[in-house]
């Protein structure tokens, strides 16, 4: 047993139990950040940020909400908006943090794409963040069902029938799935559980081990460069901060993080004040009826990119498409054949490869709101052909050029 004496403060007694100093050591005040980052190295701490807006929030609407068809619409509409104090607000700060911590996950995304941060042992952390995008997603599909509206019905029947087209099993899986023969009160209850259980608490670790793998390889940096961390933390211990080339996590990184959030904050709440309505679909203030098909069913925007994939070859092929179109940024930092670290714009075709792509899902997304008809169809598919080109086939070729060039 080691041994305890008498603590001198609470962080002391703390200390003997549970080795609180070392822990804050090696995690936050000698867990070393290059210095030569800018503000987009600020977004996976809003995302930290968004994440707990989402978890507090959501408890204070969980308190109210009814995981059954005939309660739901009226618990969320009725009870929540108009007669719980406040409830209205914890609605619009929920509903427009889901949307919007998408915008800044595909930010965090496309920086770390752009800088290369998933290749040179960065590879667990780029393969945690995907998986945190798609639990994020699993989450925000379960969330959309939950209020019961039309929207949340036929996307729950849409998303859900796609199961079906799975070779062998599909049908079996869809009812599975679904927890009956059409999507109802035990489909929005099993959401439900996951929405608010299952999914938060997965997500929470996933968060902890996409810490934890940025420990070792630690943060990239604007150039791409290749730091001895030891040698710039002993400069940076010795007190010659202005020659070392890091800083510490905690104060220096979060401190500077924190003006950000406060930056982020301004434009969270003018959505949250002004526009909150952009976040949901007015049909979803319709209750559910599984009698009335709406004339066009979409998805919220940031699941667009996919669902135009999916709609843009015919049924089988556009499933496939969508499939593989959900996990390819698993494997990029294996699609990227290249050893070369370093910015897009010192890269050539990399560049190129990378705005062709932005703009591609950019396009994808645009399209996936319109209705498949005339030249959306030709456009749709044109697009989904060249995303996949682009990761399947042009990326390994580009960088493959660029590791023989390299040599
Ligand atoms: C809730 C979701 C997420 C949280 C809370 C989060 C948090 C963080 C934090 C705090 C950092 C270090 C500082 C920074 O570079 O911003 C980081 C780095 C990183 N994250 Fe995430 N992240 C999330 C989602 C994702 C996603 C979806 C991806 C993409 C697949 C991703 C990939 C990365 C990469 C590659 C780095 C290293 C960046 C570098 O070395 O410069 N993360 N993340």
């Amino acid at each position: 047993m080691a041994e305890f004496k008498k603590a001198d403060g609470i962080v002391d007694w703390l200390d003997q139990r549970l080795a609180v100093k070392s822990f804050m050591k090696v995690m936050m005040t000698q867990y070393w950040i290059p210095k030569k980052i800018n503000f987009l190295w600020a977004m996976g701490v809003i995302l930290l940020t968004m994440f707990a807006i989402l978890f507090i929030t959501g408890l204070l609407l969980v308190m109210y909400y009814k995981p059954d068809v005939a309660l739901a619409f009226d618990s969320v509409n009725k009870t929540i908006m108009q007669e719980v104090e406040y409830g209205w607000l914890w609605r619009h700060m929920h509903g427009v943090a889901a949307s919007v911590v998408f915008l800044v996950m595909y930010i965090h995304m496309f920086t770390g794409i752009y800088y290369g941060s998933y290749k040179r042992g960065r590879e667990m952390i780029w393969i945690s963040g995907m998986l945190l995008f798609v639990l994020f997603s699993a989450e925000a599909f379960s969330g959309y069902m939950l209020p019961w509206g039309q929207m949340s019905y036929w996307a729950a029947m849409v998303i859900t029938n796609l199961f079906g087209g799975i070779p062998f099993i599909g049908p079996e899986l869809v009812e599975w799935i679904r927890g009956d023969y059409a999507v109802g009160d035990a489909t929005l209850n099993r959401f439900f559980m996951l929405h608010v259980c299952l999914l938060p608490i997965v997500v929470i670790a996933v968060i902890a081990f996409h810490f934890y793998s940025l420990r070792f390889p630690h943060v990239n940096n604007e150039i791409s460069e290749e730091l001895d961390f030891d040698l710039e933390a002993e400069k940076y211990l010795a007190g010659q901060k202005k020659e070392s080339k890091v800083i510490a996590f905690w104060p220096d990184f979060l401190c500077k993080d924190i003006f950000y959030i406060c930056l982020f904050m301004i434009f969270y709440f003018y959505l949250v004040c002004f526009h909150y309505d952009f976040a949901m679909d007015p049909i979803n203030f319709d209750p559910a009826n599984a009698l009335k098909t709406p004339p066009h069913i979409y998805p919220e925007w940031y699941f667009l990119w996919s669902y135009e994939i999916l709609r843009g070859f015919s049924y089988e092929i556009g499933l496939a498409c969508f499939g593989i179109a959900q996990v390819i940024f698993f494997v990029l930092p294996f699609l990227d054949r290249s050893d070369v670290v370093a910015p897009a714009h010192k890269r050539g075709a990399f560049m190129a490869w990378f705005w062709v792509l932005l703009l591609d899902m950019i396009i994808l997304t645009i399209y996936g709101k319109l209705p498949p008809v005339g030249i959306n169809n030709n456009i749709a598919t044109i697009a989904s052909v060249l995303f996949l080109l682009l990761l399947i086939v042009i990326l390994p070729v580009i960088t493959i050029m660029e590791r023989k060039a390299k040599k």
